[in-house]
């Protein structure tokens, strides 16, 4: 794993956002996975900033979706991610990729996301965060993790982690999610995790120098060619390497 350090998260979010966007025009077909959650909204309001770029050719895909709510349901990811980013970019709305929580027969919605990473030739940048836990997406830890796209029972803390987009009560959270699974996510070309704040040092110590363990779903990424991980101060702070 590539570490990279930076002194706070604004400098973090403009190193990344130069990044994806030079890949964009490297790659205007880019295929790109994207994160919710508050690591990355300081990127979400650089690319915005930046939004100049031609996002047309763009595909994106998002990692999770709460199960059983709508899209405009405000505490939806899709709501989230039309608010940071794709009301404000010139990205097709046919060339975005989420999962559906209100579909009729979320399984099958599960196969259908899978068939369209696969049918975009896969994903070459995905942009991850991390829970305090050490999730990724929604793959929680567990004694055993899933592959592909699937349905995901929360833990209480990773509700509570996401309450503030339900009024701030975390039994208001969906207690099941839809996630990419790990081969889902290490099928990627490269990825970039992004961590900040001293709440995130723990498992960020145990993804980079942990044993890699289905108890911290993100120290997977260490058998992974290509990861670049982008911290700032206090998230790295109990890295010893
Ligand atoms: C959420 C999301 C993850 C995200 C993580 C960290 O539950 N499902 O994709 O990376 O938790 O979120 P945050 O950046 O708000 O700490």
């Amino acid at each position: 794993m590539n570490i990279e350090r930076f002194d706070d998260e604004h400098a973090l979010a403009e190193a990344l956002a130069t990044r994806v966007l030079q890949a964009i025009l490297v790659n205007p077909a880019l295929v790109l996975g994207l994160p919710t959650g508050r690591t990355p909204l300081a990127l979400y309001r650089e690319l915005r900033e930046r939004s100049a770029i031609d996002w047309s050719g763009v595909r994106t895909f998002n990692l999770d979706e709460f199960a059983g709510l709508a899209g405009d349901h405000p505490g939806s990811y899709r709501a989230f991610m039309q608010a940071e980013l794709f009301d404000h970019v010139s990205i097709r709305p046919e060339n975005i990729g989420m999962l559906d929580g209100r579909a009729p027969d979320l399984r099958a919605e599960c196969r259908r996301y899978e068939a369209a990473i696969a049918a975009c030739g896969g994903i070459d940048l995905q942009i991850l965060g991390i829970g305090a836990n050490g999730h990724i997406g929604f793959n929680e830890p567990a004694d055993g993790l899933c592959a592909h796209t699937h349905i995901a029972e929360l833990e209480q803390q990773t509700r509570e982690a996401n309450a503030q987009r339900f009024g701030g009560d975390w039994t208001a959270v969906p207690e099941r999610a839809l996630s990419m699974g790990m081969a889902t996510i290490l099928g990627a070309r490269n990825i970039v995790m992004i961590a900040t704040g001293a709440e995130k040092a723990e498992a960020v110590r145990a993804m980079v120098e942990g044993l890699i363990t289905t108890q911290v779903p993100a120290s997977f990424l260490q058998v992974h060619r290509r990861v670049d991980v982008m911290l700032d101060d206090d998230a790295s702070r109990l890295l010893t390497l």
